[in-house]
């Protein structure tokens, strides 16, 4: 496809990028569960301004946007004040931010353990598989280890896969599959007994978490306050309401951070030095996470987490009420899953997408899964009603998934599971093809 011979007044491109958004998710009007965390149409507003503004900025040179270092300072500094850290790096987001912790684990243990040749992380089977993406770019081993019956990472089990080895210890709050907490205290207090690293993956809890206390919510232990807890990781562009593009990595103390820094001293186009992954960063990310901290403060996150907490539990009460219904684990925040009880659940998924309801699909055990937001305040009732039609017409009816469930319950119980990667990976290479 060639590029277009002629260009198109800016008119033109607008209605062309309209039209093409038709079959997009709706986002706005909460009948999706992941990917987007619309926080309102205010919030939408200012990190939409704060993002514009700083469209060409690069962060990349500091020196020349002395504001963007501002901005990107005082974010670490809020985020570091927030979780009791000392210091950290703004990154694009919560895969970047692992990939980074991991690095900085990898050249402290090469510093530190020379005797280590071949290093290892171990991480529960439900940690991100950003983890695994870690593991594999940086030419590092990685151990998984089991869940108990709760979901959460079975420490005796884990204990027993610490081994010479062994880098860095990692724990969720809360895990993505099933939005409950490792147990961070009994995993760090092992990591800090062998002297091994400690990750807290907060990607998707740590704005809600910091602030459950407050917005009559359950705390729990998962900070730098837990000791032993090393580094920890937590996206702006989740629960932290800002664009797409911000995430904090924060570490105990500067000297593992700059086991995170790659400098480069002899390359002909100068001396180079980068915090992060990145090359050339967007100023708009950085800008618009700094903006919505601006615009919510403290005040801001403890209402909007009060309303996904609140939210959340009464869709966890309904669906717990719903006859073939079964919640995974004990979630008490705002991210939670579902199985079905003696009826396929992505039968019921097939039908409730085709009412416009997008949920995400999980395997081992099968599931849906609802990560909810704001933007869900207001749609429980009709949800709750829709769900619990979908899953009587599937009970009664003896029904099973037949479109794109039957093919996703098949993908998870494949054997063959490297047949299974071949499938992924041709996927993938056909998502350029119109
Ligand atoms: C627990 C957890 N960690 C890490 C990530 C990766 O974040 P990102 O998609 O921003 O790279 C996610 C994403 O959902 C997550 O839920």
């Amino acid at each position: 496809m060639p590029i277009p011979p002629a260009g198109a007044d800016r008119a033109t491109v607008e209605n062309e990028l309209a039209a093409a958004r038709a079959n997009d998710a709706d986002w706005r009007h909460g009948r999706t569960f992941s990917l987007v965390y619309y926080a309102g149409e205010d919030v939408l507003a200012v990190i939409r301004a704060a993002y514009s503004t700083y469209i060409h900025e690069n962060g990349l040179s500091l020196d020349a946007f002395p504001s963007l270092r501002r901005f990107e300072s005082e974010v670490i500094a809020f985020c570091a004040e927030l979780y009791g850290a000392a210091t950290g790096s703004l990154t694009s987001g919560g895969t970047e931010s692992i990939l980074m912790a991991v690095k900085a684990a990898r050249d402290h243990a090469r510093a530190h353990h020379p005797e280590i040749v071949a290093p290892e992380i171990l991480v529960p089977v439900t940690a991100h598989p950003a983890f695994d993406k870690a593991a594999a770019l940086l030419g590092i081993g990685i151990v998984h280890a089991p869940v108990g019956a709760d979901l959460r990472v079975d420490v005796e089990a884990l204990t027993a896969l610490v081994g010479p080895n062994t880098i860095l210890i990692v724990g969720t709050a809360y895990t993505f599959p099933h939005g409950v907490v490792d147990p961070i205290p009994a995993l760090a207090a092992l990591a800090a007994s062998r002297g091994i690293l400690c990750h807290v993956d907060a990607c998707l809890g740590g704005f809600v978490l910091a602030f459950a206390r407050e917005a009559g919510g359950e705390a729990v232990d998962f900070d730098f306050r837990v000791p032993g807890v090393t580094s920890m990781s937590a996206d702006l562009h989740k629960y932290g309401y800002a664009a797409k593009g911000a995430s904090v990595v924060l570490y105990r103390d500067r000297a593992l951070r700059r086991h995170q820094f790659f400098v480069t001293t002899d390359w002909p186009g100068g001396i180079y030095g980068s915090p992060t992954m990145a090359g050339t960063r967007p100023g708009g990310g950085i800008a618009a996470a700094w903006a919505v901290i601006r615009h919510l403060g403290r005040e801001g996150y403890v209402r909007l987490s009060r309303v996904v907490l609140e939210t959340s539990r009464r869709l966890r009460e309904g669906i717990a009420a719903t006859p073939g219904l079964l919640i995974l684990g004990d979630p008490r925040h705002s991210v939670f899953s579902f199985t079905g009880e003696g009826l396929d659940i992505f039968a019921v998924d097939e039908r409730m997408r085709a009412l416009g309801w997008h949920l995400d699909r999980l395997q081992r055990p099968a599931g849906v899964q609802m990560i909810v937001t704001p933007a869900h305040e207001h749609v429980v009732d009709a949800f709750l009603a829709d769900l619990r039609a979908c899953t009587a017409e599937v009970r009664e009816g003896g029904l099973a998934a037949v479109a794109d469930g039957a093919i996703y319950g098949a993908l998870t119980s494949i054997p063959d599971r490297a047949l299974v990667r071949d499938l992924v990976l041709d996927w993938i290479d056909g998502l350029d093809q119109p």
